[in-house]
């Protein structure tokens, strides 16, 4: 007997938040064998102890679930050990920081609650935030260097005991994806301070092409206040780190969350079991041993960044440079034909068409300097530049 379909609709309809999402839209197809500089991925992959390690698993590996132990130690030692004053129960393991974000979002916002942000920002957040019913606050950079837009961020913050409802939620993307722009940590620790009834989130991605984080601010509180923790005195701020970008881990999919134990505990609780697979962890503990292989990549990235915005300036080519392993070129011609033009030539770049702010530039992100002149090359050409 067929079963009458819920409210009419040929199928079972969804939550009505989830209705009226948009799937994010995710890599294309079709990207491999071309030089990516769409997604901000470490252009080389991954440290060879990371391949020999996973190179190493046993088979037998695969048919039982993965373990943890040992991982979240391994975390707290790549970022200082006793000195960072964090400990393993202040780190929680992600299916990669998209996974911390939507656990984030999962066990703080409710629907009606407010997500506060900045725009334009990664695009993820707004998704997250809408599939709980959340209210979205997206305060824009300011023109013209897109610089991070404090004194509204903290207007929008009311005082404790304020009749204003706080937001639930704070988000701020340091460096920002796109624009790159940079914000002191101490100001972050500030706005944290002031809001006790917001989980401030800082998304670190990218911290490692700026050196912006709040990390040792607060190993520093918390030696100085002789309390020995680094989330003693702001219980309400948590900060992503993953593995993805610098240390070319994108495909495998591992991020953490750093925060007060009870709220990694919280974010933690709505993640199934296994959302971490043992090949992420695996390379994980390689890739956390091998910390020399980051620096040497970041700095290889920073010296093309540098190269790449000296050439954009000399030929007159409106862009804008700043944190983060990416810069915004905004091209005379249309974007979507460069973005193509670049396509048949190999390259891959991201069009920021229809995001607030940076509609009409490409985004493009920073690999090694020889990659980087591959770009430059195609670029010139495509934009019918004089050296092209
Ligand atoms: C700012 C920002 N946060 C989070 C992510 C997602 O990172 P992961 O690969 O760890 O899920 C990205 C990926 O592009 C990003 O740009």
């Amino acid at each position: 007997m067929a079963v009458a379909p819920l409210t009419g609709s040929p199928f079972p309809p969804a939550r009505p938040d989830v209705e009226r999402l948009q799937a994010y839209s995710a890599p294309l197809e079709g990207r491999r064998g071309l030089l990516r500089l769409d997604f901000n991925e470490n252009t080389l992959g991954p440290s060879p102890k990371v391949v020999e390690a996973i190179r190493a698993i046993p088979p037998d590996q695969y048919a039982v679930y993965p373990e943890y132990d040992g991982l979240r130690e391994a975390v707290v030692l790549a970022l200082g050990g006793a000195k960072s004053h964090l400990s393993p129960d202040q780190v929680g393991l992600f299916n990669g920081v998209d996974g911390a974000l939507h656990a984030v979002f999962q066990a703080y916002g409710s629907a009606g609650e407010r997500l506060l942000t900045t725009s334009p920002t990664f695009g993820y957040y707004a998704p997250c935030a809408r599939m709980q019913g959340m209210e979205i606050e997206a305060i824009p950079y300011h023109l013209p260097c897109f610089a991070f837009p404090l004194e509204e961020i903290r207007a929008a913050l009311p005082p404790p005991g304020a009749q204003q409802q706080a937001p639930r939620l704070l988000l701020i993307c340091n460096p920002n994806n796109p624009t790159g722009t940079r914000l002191a940590p101490a100001r972050i620790l500030e706005l944290a301070a002031a809001a006790p009834g917001t989980l401030v989130v800082v998304d670190e991605l990218y911290e490692a092409f700026s050196g912006d984080s709040v990390l040792p601010l607060l190993a520093e509180r918390a030696q100085t206040q002789g309390t020995g923790d680094a989330f003693h005195s702001l219980p309400n701020l948590v900060v992503l780190r993953s593995l993805s970008k610098t240390a070319g881990l994108a495909g495998l999919r591992i991020g953490f969350a750093l925060g007060c134990a009870e709220v990694v505990d919280r974010i933690s609780r709505v993640t199934g079991p296994y959302d971490v697979n043992s090949f992420a962890v695996t390379a994980a503990f390689a890739a956390l041993a091998d910390q020399a292989y980051v620096d040497t990549y970041v700095e290889a990235v920073l010296e093309a960044r540098d190269w790449l915005a000296g050439e954009l300036a000399e030929a007159g080519v409106r862009h804008h440079v700043d944190g983060g392993n990416y810069l915004l070129i905004w091209p005379d011609s249309p974007v979507a034909d460069l973005e193509q033009g670049l396509r048949e030539a190999g390259i891959l770049v991201r069009s920021m068409a229809g995001k607030p702010l940076i509609d009409g530039s490409l985004r493009v992100s920073i690999g090694t300097r020889a990659q980087m002149e591959q770009f430059w090359r195609a670029y010139q050409v495509l934009a019918g530049l004089p050296d092209g």
